[in-house]
């Protein structure tokens, strides 16, 4: 193995890696919001709301997130839908945008089915309760039911995480310069295949197993909270 590359190309790795992170923080970010609202439409008792919610996570988690993203990004503009180019933020953030909608809509999907388990995981008594003290479905739901779900899903929020860093891999095919980017656009410089993307999984490593050992922490934290 050789790694006399690096002090010439390391920032290529530092960049590509604060990229990788910005996606996934964006993603998770935007995934749980529409997430959490899709959970909740697909427990509600309006059954348009139902199916509509229930389509969307079969149909996600059903087709490629590749697809999903080669239809984002080629299908969208073929139908007179662009991302705005914001030049202050660089010639890049049109594609930024894209793969950050992807990986969201895709994210939103895993992350409905996690609160739906966590929601219904809240002992059913609770609700009877709030709700013989006289309060309305909506505010049992907001102040006593979700507090105690979101409890419950944490753990598997802080996985969707590193699921994310993970599959946000995906969109160097579309040119974003994030660390899989990166690291292929090294290999092709100096003509080395193998050292630049060992260096890749290495730093995808770091960053996943560190969110992990942080993750057993608050975990733990939070079960002598209890
Ligand atoms: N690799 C999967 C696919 O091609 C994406 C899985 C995403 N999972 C998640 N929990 N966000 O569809």
């Amino acid at each position: 193995m050789d790694f006399s590359f690096l002090p010439k190309y390391y920032p290529f790795f530092v960049d590509g890696a604060k990229v990788t992170l910005v996606l996934s923080v964006f993603t998770v970010f935007f995934g749980v919001i529409l997430g959490v609202l899709l959970a909740l439409m697909r427990m509600s008792r309006i059954s348009i709301l139902k199916i509509l919610a229930t389509a969307y996570i079969e149909f996600i988690r059903g087709t490629p997130l590749l697809v999903q993203l080669y239809i984002i990004y080629y299908g969208l503009p073929k139908i007179g839908i662009t991302f705005p180019d914001v030049p202050a933020l660089g010639s890049a953030f049109p594609d930024f945008m894209a793969g950050v909608l992807t990986l969201s809509i895709n994210s939103a999907a895993y992350v409905a089915e996690t609160f739906r388990g966590g929601i219904q995981a809240v002992d059913k008594g609770q609700m009877e309760a709030a709700r013989s003290l006289g309060m309305p479905h909506a505010m049992a739901m907001r102040h006593i039911i979700l507090p105690q779900a979101l409890r419950n899903v944490l753990p598997a929020l802080g996985n969707e995480f590193i699921v994310v860093i993970k599959e946000s891999s995906i969109v160097s095919i579309i040119g974003i310069g994030e660390l899989m980017y990166k690291a292929d656009t090294v290999r092709g410089n100096i003509f080395q295949p193998f050292e630049p993307l060992i260096l890749a999984a290495l730093i995808y490593f770091v960053m996943t197993f560190t969110l992990s050992k942080l993750l057993g922490v608050a975990e733990r934290r939070m079960r002598t909270s209890d």
